[in-house]
Formats: structure tokens, sequence, C-alpha cells
């Protein structure tokens, strides 16, 4: 992940002595040094107005989701059982994971290997997210997470942005949508990317994913109890990412 020098300023979070002092902080700094989370289920439009989000703000994106199916990729390559999570924490930790933006696009590179269409299958979905309950595997991630965010100037999205991997980032979204509007995007997402797919094989994988990641013991999916909600139902990603910015202005200025 490549950031220009001047976003490459350590905050001063630490410098502030008092929560009066915090604030003021947090109105002086700038829109592109700001930690932004993102939460939300399957199909709610986090990549897209994430991404968005970032090149309005001049952050760098972070999609917490591939890294997840990244490591997925890597568990069927090397045949290990999604259940041996040892294993699987060793494998997490040893994985490099980039992302290179230009322009819309952000290419995901894993292990030097560019990963971008492999890891948006079907299987990959449903492995990403069985993987992810182990609690090994979510201590390797949350750290390389940690990592990557740590000079701020980021907008992440996830499960656990808020409520786990940076539960003191500037400002937290929570976006949701009806599932079946949901349902639909990720069909013709996947469509779209040329993956053979029908809607109901789409709607049993989306609400399985939804319930495997919202009752998992470990980090479920949910709001964090300072994040603000936003319905993406029948809205435009312009509209949403409006919202967003006037949210982080309101916060931040
Ligand atoms: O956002 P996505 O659909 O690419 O995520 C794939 C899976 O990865 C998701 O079903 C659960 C898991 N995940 C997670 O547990 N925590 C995150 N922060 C991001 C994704």
């Amino acid at each position: 992940m490549e950031k220009k020098t001047s976003e490459r300023k350590r905050l001063t979070r630490s410098a502030a002595s008092s929560p009066k002092d915090q604030g003021k902080e947090k109105r002086h700094r700038s829109l592109r040094q700001l930690t932004i989370a993102i939460d939300g289920p399957s199909g709610a439009g986090k990549s897209t107005v994430a991404k968005s989000l970032a090149k309005r703000l001049g952050c760098v994106y972070i999609d917490t989701g591939a890294m997840y199916r990244s490591l997925g990729l890597k568990v069927k390559e090397r045949g290990i059982s999604p259940e041996d999570e040892l294993t699987l924490q060793r494998l997490a930790l040893s994985l490099h994971i980039r992302f290179v933006t230009k322009g819309e696009q952000t290419r995901v590179f894993c292990q030097g290997e560019d990963v971008t269409e492999a890891i948006r299958t079907p299987e990959m979905s449903r492995l990403a997210s069985s993987i992810s309950k182990q609690k090994g595997v979510r201590e390797a991630m949350v750290e390389m997470q940690r990592e990557m965010g740590r000079e701020g100037g980021v907008v992440l999205e996830g499960r656990d942005i808020g409520t786990v991997v940076f539960p003191d980032a500037d400002v937290k979204f929570y976006l949701d949508a009806e599932s079946s509007e949901r349902i639909r995007r990720r069909y013709d997402e996947l469509v779209e990317k040329g993956v053979k797919v029908d809607l109901e094989e789409t709607r049993e994988e989306l609400l399985q994913r939804d319930y495997n990641d919202t009752h998992r013991v470990h980090s479920p999916l949910k709001k964090a109890t300072d994040a603000v909600f936003i319905d993406s139902t029948r809205r435009s990603v312009e509209e949403v990412v409006e919202e967003m910015v006037r949210v982080v202005k309101e916060r931040v200025h």
C-alpha cells in the first residue's frame, strides 16, 4: 500500500491531554489524516462507497473482506482444513497483502500475486466467512489491519472495524440495505464479473453469510454504538457518499 509523504505524518492523538483537547485536535485534523470505519453486511454497498469516499477525502482505501478472502484462497490452494485453527493462524500471520489503487480500480495482491478476480467467487465468499470465525485468524488479520491504518488517512471497510480494529476511529458508519436489494446487487456484481450464478444461489449464500457473520462468537458483525447508521436501499452511490462526506465534515471541522 503506497501513501504520499504528506499522508505519512503520524497522528498525534495521544498528545492531547483531556477529552476537550482531543475534541479540538479532531476538529483541526485535515480530512486526509482521518481514520474512517465502514461496517455492514454483504451487498450493502460498502466497497463502492468506501472507495469513492476515500477518493473524495484523499485517503487510502482498505478492503478488509479482501484480506479474509485472500486467506481463503491460500487455504484452498494448500488444501488446509478450514477448521485447523493453528495452521490457519500461522498462514494468516505469514500473509503479505497489498492494495494498489489506480484510478477507479483497486487491485489486491497476496504474496505478490494479483488475486483480485480469484477472490471474488461465491466459493471464496463462503470460505472467507467460514474461516473468519476462528479467533486466531481474526487476531492475525486485526493486527495487519491496524498496521495498515496506523498512520491514519484511511477508509477501512469490513465487519468489525468500528467495534474491534479501530474502536477510536474518527468517524464510523454502519451501512445496511434491505436484503432483497443486497441480494440483487451481489447477483448483478457476480454476473458483471462473468461468474456463473443464479439468483437463488446468490440469495442462499448471502443469507447464510449474514447469519454466520452476525452469529459468530468472536467479533460478530454489529453496529458500533457510536456509528452513524445509513440505509442505502434505493439510494445511489453518490447520495450515500454525499451524506458520508457531510457527516465527516460536521464531525471533524
Ligand atoms: O466484505 P466481504 O464480503 O468481502 O467479506 C468476506 C467475508 O470476510 C465476510 O463474509 C466475513 C469476513 N470478514 C470479516 O469477518 N471481518 C471483516 N472485517 C471483513 C470481512
